[in-house]
């Protein structure tokens, strides 16, 4: 039987440094989630999901121990919450075939990831399909596989992830419709708060617009991109508006109650946009110095990473053999 906490789980696709917007979008909420008594969380490492689009051995290797070693320099304690990489569980992908089974192609065809790909090479009068492979077109399905194998109930996500845990909960019940209730249908938790974090440019911080803040820069580098924020040439003395400023936007999400106000009361009366990237610069820092340190330390001792993910992958993958078996049992190949 379950205790009362819930299931929680979400995973993050090694594709380089995670930046501003992963932590505060997915990673920070879900280390809250994992520290709460009411979540029991896993989280893992969607290596196969890199995949799709990385074909550079040593590059997507090197991506997976940064991911790994951000979510432990952040917080996640290993012994409250369970840290594993997708691709020690093969049961994932066997599950992966059994719902795919179950899964209509007009739902890939309206995924919104898939979709803008499409609409990209046939705005550039290229064919439909070019550079599609099956990977990106059946993503969700693995996605599903990933959240339904562990009866997850929570999927803590930032707000573009929103229709894939919809397609999971539409597999599953599909499932379920010709089975009875197998799969727990999950739910995806977006943090208002948190929902889209600007980046550099004031566009949705994303690796695809090159407008991010890495996580864990040396500092002289994190100062040299705050610098790099986009602003107007207005004089220091001229009164500004703090909530037409991406620099507020961002301060705000890492400063305390006082000194936002303090800040508000500075960018009324003049503020020069240097004085404003430079105390961006000190809350930001102030957030990631320390955890800093611990991902450098853990980058350079790997075999720690190494041990998380393999007691990670023991805690997981009985399950994962336990509950493809019933599931097995169910569709009649056992
Ligand atoms: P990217 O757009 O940089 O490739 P991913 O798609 O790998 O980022 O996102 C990983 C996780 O971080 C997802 O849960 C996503 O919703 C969240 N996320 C990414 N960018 C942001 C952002 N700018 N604001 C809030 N959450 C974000
Ligand atoms: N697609 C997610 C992303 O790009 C990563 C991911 C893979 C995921 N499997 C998942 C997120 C399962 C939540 C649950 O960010």
């Amino acid at each position: 039987m379950k205790d009362k906490s819930k299931t929680c789980l979400t995973g993050i696709k090694p594709t380089g440094m995670p930046h501003l917007g992963n932590y505060l979008g997915a990673i920070k909420p879900a280390i809250e989630m994992a520290n709460s008594e009411d979540f029991e969380s896993s989280y893992f490492i969607a290596d196969y999901h890199s995949l799709t689009t990385i074909y550079d051995p040593t590059k997507l290797n090197e991506y997976i121990y940064e991911v790994a070693a951000v979510w432990l320099a952040m917080g996640l304690d290993p012994n409250k919450s369970t840290l594993y990489k997708q691709s020690d569980i093969p049961e994932v992908m066997e599950m992966n075939w059994i719902l795919s089974c179950f899964t209509s192609k007009g739902l890939m065809n309206r995924a919104h990831a898939y979709k803008a790909i499409t609409q990209d090479n046939l705005e550039n009068k290229r064919d439909a399909d070019q550079n599609i492979n099956m990977g990106i077109y059946s993503y969700p399905v693995l996605m599903s596989a990933d959240i339904l194998f562990l009866e997850t109930e929570v999927v803590p996500v930032g707000a573009d992830q929103l229709q894939h845990i919809e397609i999971a909960r539409d597999i599953a019940n599909a499932f379920n419709h010709h089975y009875g209730e197998v799969f727990t249908v999950p739910e995806a938790l977006v943090r208002k708060d948190f929902a889209v974090i600007p980046g550099l440019d004031g566009r949705k911080m994303s690796k695809s617009y090159d407008n991010t803040i890495p996580l864990f820069l040396p500092e002289k580098k994190l100062k040299k991109l705050i610098n790099k924020i986009t602003t107007d040439s207005q004089p220091p003395e001229t009164p500004k508006n703090p909530n037409d400023s991406l620099i507020f936007d961002l301060f705000k999400l890492f400063a305390k109650k006082q000194e936002i106000t303090d800040f508000d009361e500075w960018y009324k009366k003049g503020i020069g946009w240097g004085e404003a990237k430079a105390e961006l610069f000190k809350v930001i820092n102030r957030e990631l110095e320390g955890p800093r340190e611990i991902y450098n330390d853990l980058m350079k001792n790997r075999h720690q990473i190494d041990e998380v993910l393999v007691q990670g992958r023991d805690k997981v993958r009985p399950k994962a053999q336990k509950f493809l078996n019933e599931v097995k049992l169910k569709v009649g190949v056992k």
